[in-house]
């Protein structure tokens, strides 16, 4: 065994928050609303409720005990873990997908994170507040992505800028290390997060019907929308299929970033009663918090019609237009503006600190680099990919590699996982791990549900979503001919993504056989 002296948490409440921090995000503020919006309010909460039961609890516990394991024998990111768990040659090449998909997620988590850097500071100093219509607030935002050639920003330099400094945190934070980086960074994050999200949600009630002559258009109304289940709805394979693409992508499973953190634990520490918060508190804050803001503030503004129009008319609406147009109508707009996109930005670096941390482990753990040296590596990378995010935005390059890596990925991986967990390594064997050191008993019935209904579970949504949406999307139907050169240089980005990655783990595995090192591989 390869042993050397691991970093480490410092304390267990620094690992919670920093494990909350990584799965809290802008998918609980941003995408949640909108997928909601989109798919019914109520008749979506449903399978929601069931995909966190049945898929995201159960996905939680496998990775932080795949992630645990995987550290004892030295490893922090996903190849080695998946070695460590199967001996085929194969196995590691299975974990080089959750490489490619954190680096590419990464890719334009931090351009939108970075947006949220600038609305907040445009926000405190009033830049957008002689804007009254969405129309206008529309153009402000294509504006600033470079996309309008007229409106209040002249090209991209803005825009960019803030990118540069989201981007130099972020790599700040990951040269700092685990527990001096990312635990520090939650550590002030998380309470800032919880403080400003509260403030906003006391706000938003006690905005009761904001025009009492239109009684329809209230907070209760938006609320009434969301949470009267609507079970017509449930025969519906898309809402199905979003809902759980929602659990995936806000709880952080599908990647390998959970299995990082839990690598940096002992061989005693517990995982069971972790993993359970850290997907609670990530429910809490998403469907407490993170619904009581943006869906009833826009429907008592615009009334649920308009408020699904809204969320139809694209991902960053709800968030980028409707949010601004609103907090120029209310009292203290500019502070609460702030505070908004401020919170935005604490739930999205403590999320991609996450996504980078991975390929950071990667690189020290498999080449012996040093932590600056991988933090360059990966910043080099990264910043390939995201500067075609930010060039070729109107084209659609940030919704391909969405799909693909951000929603198709993460539910292969997971299937991945599981299966590799809970048949190849053995649901014994799995359980034995994952109640080892724990400080909770967990259920029996999740034994059967992490052996039986979760892989079923998977394998169901995979192939739905494959037939529904991977071939029409793989098509390119319904894209403007003009995008479609954009559509496949954003598949050709994720190929040579991929395809470095594993010539990368490759090479990890000779250098490991040549320094005769173990690498678990039965031949
Ligand atoms: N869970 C994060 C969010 O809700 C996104 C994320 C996905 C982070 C996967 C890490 C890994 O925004």
């Amino acid at each position: 065994m390869d042993i050397q002296e691991r970093e480490r948490w410092g304390t267990r409440i620094g690992l919670i928050l920093a494990a909350a921090g990584n799965a809290v995000g802008l998918g609980n503020f941003l995408r949640f609303p909108v997928q909601a919006a989109q798919n019914g309010g109520g008749a979506f909460m449903i399978p929601y409720f069931i995909a966190f039961l049945l898929l995201g609890i159960p996905l939680m516990w496998i990775e932080w005990t795949i992630g645990r394991h995987g550290g004892k024998y030295g490893h922090s990111s996903a190849p080695g873990m998946f070695q460590v768990l199967w001996g085929h040659p194969v196995a590691k090449y299975l974990g080089a997908l959750g490489l490619f998909i954190s680096l590419t997620v990464m890719m334009y988590y931090t351009y939108v994170e970075s947006w949220t850097l600038a609305y907040s500071v445009f926000s405190a100093l009033g830049y957008y507040f002689d804007i009254s219509d969405f129309a206008g607030m529309r153009r402000f935002l294509e504006s600033y992505q470079g996309l309008a050639s007229e409106g209040h920003f002249q090209g991209i330099g803005t825009a960019y800028l803030f990118l540069l400094l989201t981007f130099s945190v972020n790599l700040y934070v990951l040269y700092r290390g685990i527990s001096r980086g990312i635990e520090a960074l939650a550590k002030i994050a998380m309470p800032m997060l919880f403080l400003f999200a509260i403030v906003l949600v006391v706000r938003v009630f006690t905005l009761g019907t904001p025009d009492p002559t239109q009684p329809e258009k209230s907070v209760w109304s938006g609320f009434a929308f969301l949470w009267n289940p609507d079970l017509s709805a449930l025969s519906d394979a898309k809402v199905w299929l979003a809902a759980a693409g929602q659990i995936f992508f806000t709880l952080s499973v599908g990647m390998g970033t959970l299995h990082a953190y839990a690598s940096y634990l002992r061989e005693n520490d517990d995982i069971a009663l972790s993993g359970l918060a850290t997907a609670t508190t990530n429910e809490f804050v998403e469907v407490i918090l993170g619904a009581s803001i943006a869906i009833p503030i826009a429907v008592a503004f615009f009334g649920v019609q308009e408020t699904q129009e809204i969320a139809q008319g694209g991902a960053f609406n709800l968030g980028f237009v409707s949010m601004p147009i609103i907090f120029t109508k209310i009292p203290l707009g500019q502070l609460l503006g702030t505070l908004w996109f401020a919170l935005l930005f604490f739930a999205g670096i403590t999320s991609s600190v996450a996504m980078g941390q991975p390929v950071v482990a990667f690189l020290q753990d498999e080449f012996k680099l040093s932590r600056a040296q991988a933090v360059g590596l990966l910043g080099i990378f990264a910043f390939i990919g995201i500067n075609c995010v930010v060039f070729f935005l109107g084209h659609g390059f940030l919704d391909e590699l969405d799909f693909w890596a951000g929603t198709f990925g993460l539910a292969a991986f997971a299937l991945i996982e599981t299966i590799l967990l809970c048949w190849v390594f053995g649901i014994d064997r799995a359980w034995e791990e994952l109640n080892q050191g724990a400080d909770i008993r967990i259920p029996a019935f999740f034994k059967f549900v992490m052996k039986y209904i979760t892989p079923l579970y998977l394998i169901v949504i995979f192939t739905a979503w494959t037939i529904q949406d991977a071939i029409p999307t793989l098509g390119l139907e319904g894209v403007k001919p003009e995008d479609v050169p954009y559509r496949w240089g954003a598949r050709l980005l994720m190929l040579f993504t991929f395809t470095a990655v594993a010539v990368m783990v490759a090479l990890a595995w000779r250098r490991r056989r040549r320094n005769g090192l173990e690498t678990f591989e039965r031949r």
